[in-house]
């Protein structure tokens, strides 16, 4: 294992099932965090760190992740850092949690859960919701497709971020000359589009099952119109070829290797279970593929059907 991050200070608890919190560390950067005592499983955490680092490989946007080692002093001084269950609660765990980066600084960088249909498909990275899409079907992630979307914020000083005293001049209003020279992209005319990354992997792998119930619209995001360039299953090939010819069986145990052994309760046979299985799925993903698109909710309406 690499350098590992310190917790030094609690900023706030999030949202979700997972009762993760915001935490800056010793380097200086902002993480969402999962404890290992968190209501969901202990497993959660591999699960994290093992599929995150999968899809990266992948070539898809993902947090950066660092294992955050979080001291008991801060936990009995943080009053919020608290695990909460039905009528009682418990304080978080010390030791070795998983951490998310949130992807600037939280003060000065609005991250959206959601973004409108219009803004949806101007996202800059707007293909990975396909490449996502078999990473979901071959981890079998049971818990529905997550992203974040915020907007770079060198690229886009809005008003939340502070004008930052800069020796550089500011670029030049978007007068027609400029915009000829520098065309927006397209679906975002008025503003720089948004970055899409792609979280919450807790459930791949079916979270502490560690077992694999496919089902046919299991991994689909649900907003659909990110399918709509879906034109047959060539649309999802570079992301297909990756995974089947990439993921070999020693990419997939150097990346488990990365995993603590304290978050799978040092079950190595079920961690070398687990990478077996994934390792024969590859096989099986334009099956899962046809079977969502076979759906009868037709989440890819552009398929070109061709009859021989
Ligand atoms: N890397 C990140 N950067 C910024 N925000 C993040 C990041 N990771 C998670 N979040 C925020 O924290 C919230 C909770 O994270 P996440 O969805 O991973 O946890 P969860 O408890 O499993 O949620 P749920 O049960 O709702 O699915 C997300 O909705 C998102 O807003
Ligand atoms: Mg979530």
């Amino acid at each position: 294992m690499a350098r590992m991050n310190l917790a030094v200070e609690h900023v706030r608890r999030m949202r979700g099932g997972a009762q993760s919190h915001l935490m800056r560390c010793d380097d200086g950067g902002y993480y969402i965090v999962k404890f290992q005592n968190n209501p969901q499983h202990l497993r959660i955490l591999a699960n994290e760190m093992l599929a995150t680092r999968l899809a990266a490989r992948m070539g898809l946007r993902v947090p950066h992740i660092e294992v955050v080692e979080v001291r008991p002093e801060l936990i009995a001084y943080s009053a919020d850092l608290v695990v909460q269950f039905g009528l009682g609660r418990k304080p978080c765990a010390a030791g070795k949690q998983f951490g998310s980066q949130f992807p600037g600084h939280p003060a000065r960088m609005a991250v959206h859960d959601f973004l409108p249909d219009e803004e949806l498909t101007g996202v800059r990275n707007f293909a990975d919701f396909l490449g996502i899409f078999v990473f979901d079907k071959w981890t079998c992630n049971t818990n529905g497709r997550q992203a974040i979307f915020y907007r770079d914020p060198d690229e886009a000083p809005g008003p939340a971020s502070e004008p930052a005293p800069s020796p550089i001049p500011a670029p030049p209003a978007r007068t027609d000359a400029y915009a000829a020279l520098y065309p927006a992209p397209s679906g975002a005319a008025t503003a720089e589009p948004y970055t899409a990354m792609m979280i919450d992997h807790g459930f791949c792998f079916n979270a502490g099952e560690w077992d694999f119930p496919d089902a046919p619209l299991r991994g689909l995001y649900a907003r659909h119109r990110v399918y709509r360039n879906v034109q047959g299953m060539e649309s999802f090939e570079p992301w297909l070829g990756r995974v089947e010819k990439q993921m070999t069986e020693a990419v997939l145990g150097e990346e488990a290797g990365h995993i603590p052994p304290e978050w799978y309760g040092d079950d190595w046979n079920a961690l070398e279970r687990l990478i077996e299985r994934l390792y024969a799925r590859r096989t099986r993903l334009r099956e899962l593929i046809i079977s969502a698109r076979n759906s009868g909710r037709d989440p890819f309406p552009n398929w070109k059907v061709r009859h021989a």
